[in-house]
């Protein structure tokens, strides 16, 4: 990884997962991670029902708490869902917002996930913005122009480095076992930094751009080597602390 540039960040993202009996894993964590010197950020972003005991089991380490969603609005008629207030409240100090499983299963746009940003920017949390191309998108040779689209209508106009947060998730590699190339890792980063000096001119430098898709003790440190590789988003190998730990040892 880059010796200059943005300190990584290495955030886990549960999704559906985990009930109470999930609570020994960052339990697990903090106890691996007490006496460990890290170079990177970490987070954990459990399901929204489980942050305040998350929180509690994070106690006393530096390990963030993060939220999977949230929607747009301070409050109001809005049954299910979760204000960026309340998220703050629990102990969150990011949130997740445009995950491609929203965006597919949820039919949320663009400019939904920019309110959702803003609405994070608003309450003092960090949006951490997923992008990415499918298969089919790839495969047509659309990538760069599907993330600098996202991009452009997913960044709030508030956006700095240091409310804002990119996770690149190629939707083909989420899950699947696949990753791209680290060739292709590295273009699409370069761009994403590129399109960013276009939306928010110095701020683009420092900020971070994550890599998500399969990540995990194997790979993570090939793929975190990449340029314009700021930390990793990771789905099935946070789950277990264990692998999690793995991933988090690139950056030792
Ligand atoms: P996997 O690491 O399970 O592929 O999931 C990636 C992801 O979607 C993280 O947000």
């Amino acid at each position: 990884m880059a010796a200059d540039g943005p300190r990584a960040l290495v955030a886990g993202n549960w999704k559906m997962n985990g009930g109470l009996a999930m609570l020994k894993e960052p339990r697990l964590l903090v106890a691996m991670l007490k006496d460990v010197k890290l170079r990177a950020d970490v987070m954990v972003c459990p399901p929204a029902v489980i942050l305040r005991r998350v929180k509690s089991v994070l106690k006393g380490s530096k390990i963030k708490l993060g939220g999977q969603d949230v929607h747009w609005a301070v409050s109001g008629a809005h049954t299910g869902d979760i204000s960026a207030d309340m998220l703050k409240e629990a102990g969150c100090s990011a949130v997740i917002v445009g995950h491609s499983e929203r965006r597919t299963n949820h039919g949320e746009t663009d400019e939904i996930v920019r309110k959702k940003a803003e609405a994070c920017h608003r309450a003092g949390l960090i949006a951490i913005i997923c992008i990415g191309e499918t298969l089919e998108e790839r495969k047509a040779g659309r990538t760069l122009g599907v993330t600098k689209q996202q991009l452009a209508g997913s960044l709030p106009a508030g956006a700095t480095a240091a409310n804002t947060v990119i996770a690149y998730e190629p939707v083909w590699a989420i899950g699947t076992g696949l990753t791209p190339s680290t060739a292709e890792v590295a273009e699409v980063h370069a761009h994403i930094r590129s399109e960013l000096g276009g939306l928010m001119g110095s701020e683009a430098v420092q900020t971070r751009i994550l890599y998500g898709g399969s990540v995990k003790p194997s790979n993570a440190a090939e793929l975190m080597s990449q340029p314009n590789v700021n930390g990793a988003l990771v789905g099935g190998a946070s789950l277990k602390a264990a692998d999690f730990l793995g991933i988090i040892k690139v950056y030792t």
